[in-house]
């Protein structure tokens, strides 16, 4: 059934676990996520980015949504949007039957440029009231994600900051962060913890914490009956790394959030955990290996159930570690 984040984050915090919210853009990456659920008994998040849209067309993107929730039944799912740019954006989700959107207003409307307080509130609030009037749920986002070694957002050409932030952008501040809620009424909110968006966050194996769990606690305590969003949460499996390069591909030495510290997270609030890089890097490790290993197939389906499984398995492992099997 599709519900919105709002029913599933209340129940994660009720339970005390926590949710990833895996990004869609195609069938194989909905299969993976909806198989890897109905294995684990877990209630689903599923995200489309604009770059999602772009890629698979709005309405295809929905009707692949809408049919897995046909096939599944039993699994609550949440269609939500990722990173909308404007309430423009959230607008027209809405009208295509996402259950909740994102007005990420950390950033202007060209994605990229830091926003000032005022104008995050102002373009958030708009959404929140127009999108709590149809049921749905918003998350906004206050902070910019980004590496707190360099200031760099993370991602060349994807969703986030351009350029380098300074330290005080990086990190959520708490009392901030209570005023924005206050002042918006919204029902999830991403913070700046110390993730980035992408396969390279960390240059060098992470050895200590990672994450400022100190931060995600003062946050939490703050605000405890608003759900916390960690974006850039992929942990950036090494094995996929060390195959995509052993079948030909060229990916330098990086690290992502050891699942440890996530689940960390989730016991001081975090609820939702944005995960795309991994089943990205899981999938391209299958394809490259099935392809190289099986130089005579040419069946799409051969090398795309590889993939799919890849992508399933990671999918498992996240819901096991964050504690939702048995919650659907
Ligand atoms: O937040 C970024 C997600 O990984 C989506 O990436 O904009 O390339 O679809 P994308
Ligand atoms: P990763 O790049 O770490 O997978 O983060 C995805 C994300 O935050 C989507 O909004
Ligand atoms: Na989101
Ligand atoms: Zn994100």
């Amino acid at each position: 059934a599709l519900v919105s984040m709002r029913q599933l984050l209340d129940h994660a915090a009720e339970f005390s676990y926590g949710l990833p919210a895996f990004n869609v853009n195609n069938l194989e990456q909905m299969r993976a996520i909806m198989e890897a659920a109905d294995k684990c008994d877990a209630p689903v998040i599923v995200q489309a980015s604009a770059g999602a849209r772009k890629y698979a067309g709005a309405p295809f993107l929905r009707h692949m949504i809408l049919a897995a929730i046909e096939e599944f039944p039993h699994i609550p799912v949440v269609m939500h949007q990722d990173h909308g740019t404007s309430p423009d954006v959230c607008q027209r989700s809405i009208q295509l039957g996402f259950s909740s959107v994102m007005m990420d207003g950390s950033l202007k409307s060209d994605g990229k440029t830091p926003a000032d307080y005022d104008y995050n509130v102002d373009v958030t609030r708009t959404v929140v009231n127009f999108a709590h009037a149809c049921g749905v749920s918003v998350e906004g986002e206050i902070g910019c994600l980004g590496s707190l070694e360099t200031g760099m957002a993370g991602e060349e050409d994807g969703v986030g900051a351009e350029g380098v932030l300074d330290h005080s952008q990086l990190l959520t501040d708490p009392e901030e962060a209570a005023r924005f809620v206050k002042d918006t009424g919204v029902d999830a909110l991403a913070i700046a913890i110390g993730t980035s968006h992408g396969a390279y966050k960390f240059s060098k194996k992470p050895t200590g914490d990672v994450l400022r769990i100190d931060r995600i606690k003062e946050i939490h305590a703050r605000i405890p009956n608003t759900h916390l969003v960690m974006h850039g949460s992929s942990s950036v499996p090494q094995e996929w790394l060390k195959i995509i390069n052993e079948f030909g591909g060229d990916l330098g030495e990086t690290y992502g959030v050891p699942v440890e510290e996530i689940v960390e997270g989730i016991k001081h609030g975090v609820r939702k955990v944005n995960i795309d890089t991994d089943l990205r890097l899981a999938s391209t490790g299958a394809v490259r290996r099935f392809l190289a290993q099986n130089p005579k197939e040419f069946d799409p389906r051969k090398f795309l159930i590889a993939s799919t499984n890849a992508m399933r398995d990671i999918c498992i492992a996240r819901y096991q570690a964050f504690g939702a099997c048995g919650m659907a």
